[in-house]
């Protein structure tokens, strides 16, 4: 692969802004310095995926070599190849001049210890949900395991195809409004052989799932309030808004949710519902009832739990409102 404009004096630029050389390194270790220089330099956002300017170079390097994740430093005195290292210029300048997030770079993402395919058709896999599935759904989720489970609102369909590679039994349905979404989902569900238990569903939240009721729904939708979303870095902007903003708080889909979704349960169903920021808001107009706020100890926050017992009350709660 080529550098975009090699041959342009504005690619000389970038190479010289970042301390990039374009001869290619002698080995991993000298890449993995000059990749590791060029991002600390940039002022990039990190969080699609890694946390820091080293985590994401070490990220870069390992995939442009099409070495495991989990390499030791045996690797660093290893030989780059020509085109490896033009991949790597690549990758910086879309992640430093687009503000691209590097899974949509590379073209894959990790989440609940699985490698799913990732690129602009949906968001970058990053909830929290990835510990409840890694956990079983335990505590809250007791006895035989459960046999359904919904992902409404699944993106490129992270949480649901886990939730069934995790557990052998699981009938799993992952549904979402965006035609592009579901596309990158069903080639996930056909990475990871799971055809046989993943129905992929278009539908606007349960408009197309009716008559249909499952023991867990898991739903990332769309929550950032409008002045978090005013204020989100570049990065964010590469991600499809539909998956991003929902109105002034953040919580117009939830809300659409959680009227209907006592009819998707079953009797003994839970439901795990991310607002992430907007937890704050959603926990002072439900003021007064009992939530259960989950606690990860893997990072993440504003998930809440309601039990289908407990959706009578929320709803009617909901419709008092003004
Ligand atoms: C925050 S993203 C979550 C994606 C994925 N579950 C994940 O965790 O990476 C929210 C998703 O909700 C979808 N969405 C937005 N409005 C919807 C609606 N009315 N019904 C179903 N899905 C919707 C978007 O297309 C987007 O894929």
């Amino acid at each position: 692969m080529m550098v975009a404009t090699s041959s342009g004096s504005g690619n000389a630029v970038f190479l010289k802004d970042y301390g990039l050389d374009r001869a290619t390194p002698g080995t991993v270790g000298e890449a993995l310095e000059q990749t590791h220089g060029a991002l600390k330099r940039a002022d990039v956002f990190f969080g699609h995926g890694s946390d820091s300017a080293w985590d994401e170079a070490v990220f870069m390097l390992l995939s442009a070599l099409g070495l495991p994740l989990d390499s030791g430093d045996e690797v660093l005195a290893g030989a780059v190849g020509d085109d490896e290292w033009a991949t790597i210029l690549h990758w910086l300048q879309g992640r430093i001049i687009d503000r691209k997030p590097l899974p949509y770079l590379t073209g894959r993402a990790w989440f609940a210890g699985l490698e799913f395919k990732c690129d602009e058709r949906a968001l970058v896999p990053r909830s929290p949900l990835a510990e409840l599935i890694r956990n079983e759904y335990a505590p809250w989720w007791a006895g035989k395991a459960p046999g359904s489970l919904l992902d409404l609102c699944c993106g490129g369909g992270c949480i649901g195809i886990a939730a069934a590679v995790h557990q052998q039994n699981l009938d799993v349905v992952i549904a979402d409004i965006d035609d592009a979404a579901l596309s990158l989902a069903r080639e996930n569900i056909a990475f990871h052989s799971v055809a046989d238990r993943v129905a992929a569903v278009k539908s606007d939240l349960f408009g197309g799932l009716s008559g249909r009721r499952f023991d867990i729904i898991l739903c990332n939708p769309p929550y950032v309030d409008a002045s978090d979303l005013a204020a989100m870095p570049a990065e964010f902007l590469a991600e499809p808004p539909l998956g991003l903003g929902s109105g002034e708080d953040g919580l117009d889909m939830s809300r659409r949710l959680l009227k209907s979704v006592a009819d998707y349960l079953t009797p003994q169903g839970l439901l795990f519902l991310e607002v992430g920021n907007s937890w704050e808001a959603l926990d002072s107009e439900l003021a007064g009832l009992p939530l259960t706020w989950i606690e990860f100890s893997e990072g993440g926050h504003g998930v809440l739990l309601l039990r289908a017992e407990e959706l009578p009350q929320v709803t009617e709660h909901l419709a008092a409102d003004p």
